[in-house]
């Protein structure tokens, strides 16, 4: 008898991931490619499409090797990626130029122009979100602005993970959750929004068909069979961006569970039944990759990437568990130093590119250990101004809060991650992160699980849980309005600094 596998391609900023599941969610084999990134100017940051697909292709051969695997043993294959990036091709499907990816932030300006088309009020009640320097929308308006020889050979926009799906099926297509996030959608009614693609002039012929996360878009070409090991007509599932993925990947698919990652950005993640939308659309409003489900979202640009800046930067020769280790002597609150983890700029709840990192109450008893602990806390902090958005945006009770991601490896952070938060976190047994996630979704696909919740049920256990300390939280509820008092405070230096 013959396994049932199912694969998940994942195209992230640093690696073309492949990642083999079987029908009980085991991990069978993953195999990742490096990527490289390209910064040609400030604030740009850009990949070309065709090292995706060298990327993936390569994985997905590693990983069937790997899984002593034929084409034949893989069911389904689901796909996820880096969000918002644009990748623009010609009526031929060749590629015009470098994807612009989501961490780019060169749109402020067709972020503005498409607020004043739109109306900014308008804007969020269709797509649930701001236009963000980040997202896809604005991107495509810069290249009609600054690449009008490039704009005027145009036919088709395709997300990152949707060039993949378009080199291994030869169709275009994509998924809700992602098309989502470029925010030419309407969230309610889950599909392009015919008002903002008339108000900003994008041709709606550009954008492919979207399907729900588990539905089957499309099937193995011929030619991809060849090229990966694959067999030609296996069935490919929408899948879904990478924090939706993830969030699949945890179990994070039923209202209650929010899902915290702690990777380079940090990301809460909550699950709706409706689509709600923050008001003045400081939190992410997207559709999630299961069915008729929503999702909230808060991202943090420097989450654990605050950490690898102060190891890199200040103690090059620790390594993070002796960092940590020294940071753990240090008592809650680091004697009052605060740490303001803008290094890139901020989202949530501030999206403000200029927005700068800082330590607040540095004394000459500070050294680098509480410096680092000042730095766990403050990205702590951080993550629960997301985490207080979503309480008022009128999300129901929050039952559990899964952790993971890298930074999610040290005990020290999740105790105080728990005791900032005044919550418990748990952390799962999955820890491929999207890729996984997008495993189930094609082995929902394939009939092996009736849905996502009920996969993720199967598949994903609690295996660890931290329990919030009651001194150290009451340390945290005074210290946290200090914190939050801070970007205020210093939002004319901020401006002035980047003027
Ligand atoms: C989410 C976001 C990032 C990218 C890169 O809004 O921009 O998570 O998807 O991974």
């Amino acid at each position: 008898m013959t396994r049932a596998l199912f694969l998940g391609t994942d195209v992230s900023t640093t690696g073309a991931k492949a990642l083999l599941i079987d029908e009980a969610g085991g991990v069978v084999a993953s195999a990742t490619t490096p990527l490289p990134l390209s910064t040609p100017r400030p604030l740009w940051s850009e990949q070309d499409p065709r090292d995706w697909w060298d990327g993936i292709v390569a994985s997905i051969r590693r990983a069937l090797a790997d899984a002593g695997a034929t084409g034949d043993e893989v069911k389904a294959v689901g796909m996820t990626g880096q969000m918002h990036g644009l990748t623009l091709l010609d009526a031929k499907g060749g590629v015009l130029r470098p994807a612009i990816l989501w961490n780019d932030q060169r749109t402020s300006a067709q972020c503005d122009e498409i607020h004043t088309k739109v109306g900014l009020e308008r804007f969020i009640q269709i797509t649930g979100n701001k236009a963000l320097t980040g997202f896809t929308a604005p991107k495509i308006l810069w290249v009609r602005e600054h690449e009008p020889e490039v704009y005027a050979r145009a036919a088709q926009v395709l997300l990152p993970k949707d060039y993949i799906r378009y080199r291994l099926t030869g169709e275009y297509g994509t998924d809700k959750a992602g098309a989502a996030g470029t925010v030419l959608f309407d969230l309610k009614a889950r599909d392009w929004s015919p008002e903002v693609l008339a108000a900003l002039e994008i041709p709606a012929a550009w954008l492919p068909e979207t399907r729900e996360g588990p539905e089957v878009t499309s099937v193995i070409s011929q030619a991809a069979a060849e090229l990966t090991g694959l067999k030609a007509g296996t069935p490919v599932v929408g899948g879904g961006g990478d924090q939706a993925a993830g969030a699949v990947g945890v179990g994070a698919v039923i209202p209650g569970i929010v899902s915290l990652v702690l990777g380079t950005s940090g990301v809460v993640f909550a699950s709706t039944s409706e689509p709600f939308i923050e008001p003045e659309g400081r939190l992410h409003a997207f559709c999630h990759s299961v069915p008729n489900t929503w999702h909230l979202m808060g991202v943090m640009l420097s989450a654990a990437g605050s950490l690898q800046w102060f190891r890199d930067t200040l103690a090059p020769n620790l390594s993070f568990d002796e960092l940590t280790a020294r940071a753990a002597v240090i008592p809650a609150g680091a004697e009052g130093l605060l740490f303001l983890p803008y290094l890139t700029g901020e989202r949530t709840p501030y999206p403000d590119p200029v927005a700068r990192a800082g330590f607040v109450g540095l004394t000459l008893r500070h050294g680098k250990d509480a410096m680092a602990r000042a730095v766990l806390e403050g990205v702590a902090f951080g993550l629960r101004d997301s985490m207080e958005l979503m309480k008022q945006s009128g999300l129901g009770q929050i039952t559990q809060v899964r952790v993971a991601g890298g930074g999610a490896k040290s005990a020290l952070w999740r105790q105080i991650l728990a005791d900032v938060m005044d919550s418990e976190l748990v952390t799962v047994n999955t820890t491929e992160g999207a890729a996984y996630g997008a495993a189930v979704l094609a082995g929902v696909g394939a009939g092996t699980w009736a849905n996502v919740p009920e996969a993720c049920a199967a598949v994903v256990k609690v295996v660890d849980r931290v329990t919030p300390q009651p001194t150290q939280v009451a340390t945290y509820e005074m210290l946290y309005p200090l914190y939050r008092g801070l970007y205020p405070a210093l939002k004319p230096t901020f401006d002035g600094t980047a003027a």
